[in-house]
């Protein structure tokens, strides 16, 4: 059994009520309980940190080297600028899911750049919710159990 670290940026805790035409209606927490469920059904563990701060999530990174074997991080708008970020992503050796409600790649210029993408395994976007459950099972795939 291993220990999935999933990590939720800024405003992801509005999640529900912000601008619900693009990102949906449901929470965070059906989220986060839709990626549990796929992880416990590959006999995973699956742990959650929501931040608005980026430190705090550079630490959670940072945290997970040798003791999670994969990580799925919805950045939220750090992903179009967070270098520290990505840098605690290049350091963490494991498996590593860059996950989107939305898909940035056909939203505003500026979300079409992911500073992240170059340290990631993967990319799941555009699927709202289901991405949770999909970003889990791409990580149990690459884990070699699915
Ligand atoms: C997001 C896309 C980002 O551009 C945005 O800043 C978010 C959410 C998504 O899940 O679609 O906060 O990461």
């Amino acid at each position: 059994m291993a220990t999935i670290l999933l990590l939720s940026g800024p405003n992801l805790n509005l999640l529900g009520t912000r601008e619900p035409h693009i990102y949906g209606s449901d929470t965070l927490d059906d989220c986060v309980g839709d990626a549990r469920a796929a992880a416990e059904a590959h006999g995973h563990a699956l742990e959650h940190v929501q931040s608005n701060h980026e430190g705090d999530l550079v630490e959670a990174i940072q945290g997970a080297r040798d003791r999670c074997a994969a990580i799925v991080i919805n950045p939220g708008a750090y992903t179009h600028s967070s270098y520290a970020i990505a840098d605690a992503l290049a350091a963490y050796s494991g498996v590593k899911v860059e996950l989107h409600l939305s898909n940035p790649a056909s939203r505003e210029e500026w979300r079409r750049t992911s500073v992240v993408a170059a340290y990631v395994t993967g990319t799941v976007a555009g699927f709202g919710r289901a991405g949770y459950r999909l970003a889990v099972e791409a990580a149990a795939a690459r884990l070699g159990d699915a």
